[in-house]
């Protein structure tokens, strides 16, 4: 029998990735397309929580587990919030959301364990009067403090995005803001294939801003003006002005030295098939990039994608509520 379960999307960083983790503001919408889900079932007497990795095909004793395997964290600071130690339950999780590529994937994982024991709780307590409900704000933070696990510096816009399903501005430390999204754009977002650590690339560009502070300060600046003008294009129903934006934004992410020659390939690619713009998103050195295209250019540049190099490609709709 099942007794609870969870869901949520993927993301993408539309600007501002990097800036963000040194108070820039940055940009996030989530990408329905792909999900991630976790369904809880009551397991055998004694067997204690276990969390099963289907796509992996591993299988996490939440008792045994080290202390940052960020499954069995997501599973246990939930349990703590009602007061559960090790429940006889079983929670399968699986997702379509690629790992270790900026769209998320991570954050949804523990925002679907978090939501499915929720749900799994209530299920439990049925018979009293009291429910258990979590709010998004809570279901964020306990997100953002399993990303801190293997992420050093999180800068919290990933659990935001995720967990709120909706278009996030997003500036470290201040609640989240919705933003209005004026016509529907889209995007085709294509995966390198190269699986890169955000810590990796967080911590790289920290140790540069501390060699070079007042240079990537400056950089940090220019990617905040473009977030803000690129937020106002979109409110303002005008999505054809961020073409230009992407590639400003792209043009500082290289600076900034979080770019690389297969990201910089699918960039090209895109704009000679015809994107309006284009950008690496994420935490870049691979992962994802995305490129802003019409409906008449979409499948175009999406063979072109994969043509150079690409080993997805995904075109999404960016709308209110998307
Ligand atoms: O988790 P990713 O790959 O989408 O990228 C994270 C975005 C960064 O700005 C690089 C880091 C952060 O915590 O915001």
């Amino acid at each position: 029998m099942i007794l609870g379960s969870g869901r949520a999307p993927g993301k993408v960083i539309l600007f501002g990735e990097h800036a963000v983790v040194y108070g820039r503001p940055a940009l996030a919408v989530p990408v329905t397309q792909v999900q991630a889900e976790a369904v809880v079932e009551r397991s055998e007497i004694g067997a204690g929580l276990t969390i099963v990795a289907a796509d992996l095909g591993e299988t996490i004793a939440v008792r045994n587990a080290p202390i940052d395997n960020p499954l069995a964290a997501a599973a246990r600071l939930t349990l703590v919030k009602f007061g559960l130690s090790d429940p006889d339950w079983r929670v399968t999780v699986r997702s379509t959301i690629p790992i270790a590529s900026g769209m998320g994937s991570g954050a949804a994982v523990s925002a679907a364990i978090v939501r499915a024991l929720t749900e799994a709780v209530n299920q439990r307590i049925s018979e009293s009067a009291t429910s258990f409900q979590l709010p998004a704000s809570d279901i964020s933070a306990l997100v953002y403090e399993v990303e801190r696990l293997h992420h050093g510096t999180p800068s919290g816009i990933d659990n935001t995005v995720v967990v709120y399903g909706q278009p996030v501005y997003f500036v470290r430390g201040q609640p989240p803001q919705t933003f209005r999204i004026g016509q529907p754009f889209m995007l085709a977002i294509a995966d390198t294939g190269i699986h890169s650590p955000t810590k990796v690339a967080v911590g790289d560009v920290r140790r540069a801003w501390e060699r070079e502070g007042t240079r990537f300060e400056s950089l940090f600046n220019r990617i905040a003006m473009v977030v803000e003008t690129a937020r106002s294009a979109i409110a303002a129903g005008e999505p054809e002005r961020l073409g230009p934006l992407m590639d400003e934004n792209h043009a500082l992410l290289q600076e900034i030295g979080v770019s690389c020659p297969e990201l910089d390939a699918l960039v090209t690619a895109a704009l000679s098939a015809g994107a309006l713009g284009a950008k690496l998103s994420g935490a870049g050195r691979g992962g994802n990039m995305i490129a802003l295209v019409m409906a008449d250019s979409a499948s175009r540049v999406a063979k072109a994608l994969v043509a150079a190099g690409a080993v997805r490609v995904i075109v999404t709709e960016v709308a209110d509520g998307s």
